[in-house]
């Protein structure tokens, strides 16, 4: 048989090796660093990961192994791993169509923070919406940037309807206020209960200009409120927000907090920082004082020890949460005592104790004259979001 297989065929071989996260193949992305083929059939293949830790290492090995082996003359295929450099995963990035935003536009937004979760319906829309209330009520600055666009909530849980934000004449889009805080989703633009279909590059840009042309002014915090999950949004943002932090939010139960710990991954893998965990549905306390742990107990402690993070705190059940997510004013202004409110402002403490201090002059001043030409030579596109 001779010299079996060459480099080009393993190559082509490995392309049905999928990363299971980026869904794309490896050999697109640039992954497969080293194949070695010996005389006797034995090939050696080395694939870089994004992280050392990477869960899915596994995945890659049997993928590979597989893939190489069921070529003619391979009698073994040995697989190995490394790391990708900093230029690599930039040039990955590059590949996934995702560059970053212009210099300057969010100069004036010292801290961005993305809640998240694995899992849907863990209380991410309503923990945002009342910590940007209770950042608000701590003296902050606070923007909210809904970035769940499929299933917009933030609009309703500040009382703001489909009303359309105006348009400065600088042609930024000016997020609604509302109690304080500055709001913008997409909630804003469609028509209600109209289903969004959003196919990647359009997502891409909804989200690009929601950072780059809303006028978001000088925030101490932007807080953006995730889809569930750990899909193109949150790959998106990460391109687009290197600085930001991910909260996680979980709820006690061991499956919630399996689930989340997927999304602690996916931060990981695109390089943002943890910020910390938040556990929500923590226990329900009747108004006799019995406690109930109706989703189990230690979820959060437990992630938060395994991602090395602090546990933010711990936001109990109580009716008025629920009731005021759909009243439109969120608890923490209605009922600042109300258990739910107190951890989410004690919360909101532990945020401001853990962000690094701004300098409150000298960026600002640097900001305003780097912004500048730039805003004149590029396209007013604060008008062309997608939508009806
Ligand atoms: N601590 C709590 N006590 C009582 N109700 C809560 C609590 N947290 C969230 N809820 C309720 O649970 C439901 C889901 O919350 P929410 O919409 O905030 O979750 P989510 O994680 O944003 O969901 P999705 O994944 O769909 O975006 C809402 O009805 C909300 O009012
Ligand atoms: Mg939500």
């Amino acid at each position: 048989m001779g010299q079996v297989t060459d480099r080009d065929q393993i190559l082509k071989a490995l392309e049905v090796v999928i990363d299971p996260e980026l869904h794309r193949s490896i050999v697109e992305l640039d992954m497969v660093r080293s194949i070695e083929i010996s005389p006797n059939g034995v090939v050696d293949v080395t694939v870089s990961l994004t992280t050392p830790g990477c869960p899915i290492k596994g995945h890659f090995q049997s993928a590979v192994a597989e893939a190489v082996t069921a070529l003619e003359g391979v009698t073994h295929a040995n697989v190995y791993f490394d790391v990708l450099t900093d230029t690599q995963k930039a040039a990955l990035q590059q590949k996934l169509g995702r560059g970053s935003l212009p210099a300057g536009a969010l100069a004036q937004v010292a801290n961005v923070l993305c809640i998240g979760s694995g899992k849907g319906g863990v209380g991410k829309s309503t923990l945002t919406a009342n910590l940007a209330a209770a950042l608000t009520a701590e003296g902050k600055r606070v923007g909210v940037l809904d970035a769940d666009v499929w299933g917009y909530s933030i609009p309703r849980m500040y009382g703001l309807g489909a009303t359309r934000p105006p348009v400065s004449a600088e042609r930024k889009i000016i997020p609604l206020e509302s109690h304080g805080v500055k709001v913008m989703s997409i909630g804003f633009f469609v028509e209600e209960d109209a289903a969004v279909v959003w196919r990647g590059p359009m997502l891409h840009k909804a989200l690009t200009q929601f950072l780059q042309d809303v006028d978001w002014g000088a925030l101490d915090y932007l807080l953006v409120d995730l889809p569930p999950g750990t899909g193109d949004v949150s790959m998106t943002l990460a391109q687009l927000l290197p600085q930001a932090k991910f909260l996680i939010v979980t709820t006690p139960q061991q499956t919630a907090q399996k689930v989340a710990r997927r999304s602690a991954h996916m931060a990981h893998k695109v390089d943002l920082e943890i910020g910390g965990v938040i556990e929500n549905m923590s226990s329900f306390t009747t108004p006799s004082g019995e406690r109930f742990t109706i989703f189990g107990e230690g979820g959060g402690n437990e992630l938060a020890e395994e991602l090395d993070v602090p546990l933010l705190g711990k936001v109990p059940l109580t009716m008025p949460l629920r009731e005021q997510a759909d009243g439109g004013v969120p608890l923490v202004i209605v009922d600042p005592d109300d258990p739910a409110s107190q951890a989410i402002r004690q919360v909101a403490r532990g945020i401001i104790a853990m962000s690094p201090v701004a300098l409150p002059v000298l960026p600002l001043v640097e900001v305003a004259v780097a912004a500048a030409p730039q805003e004149e030579t590029r396209k007013p596109v604060g008008m062309s979001l997608p939508m009806a």
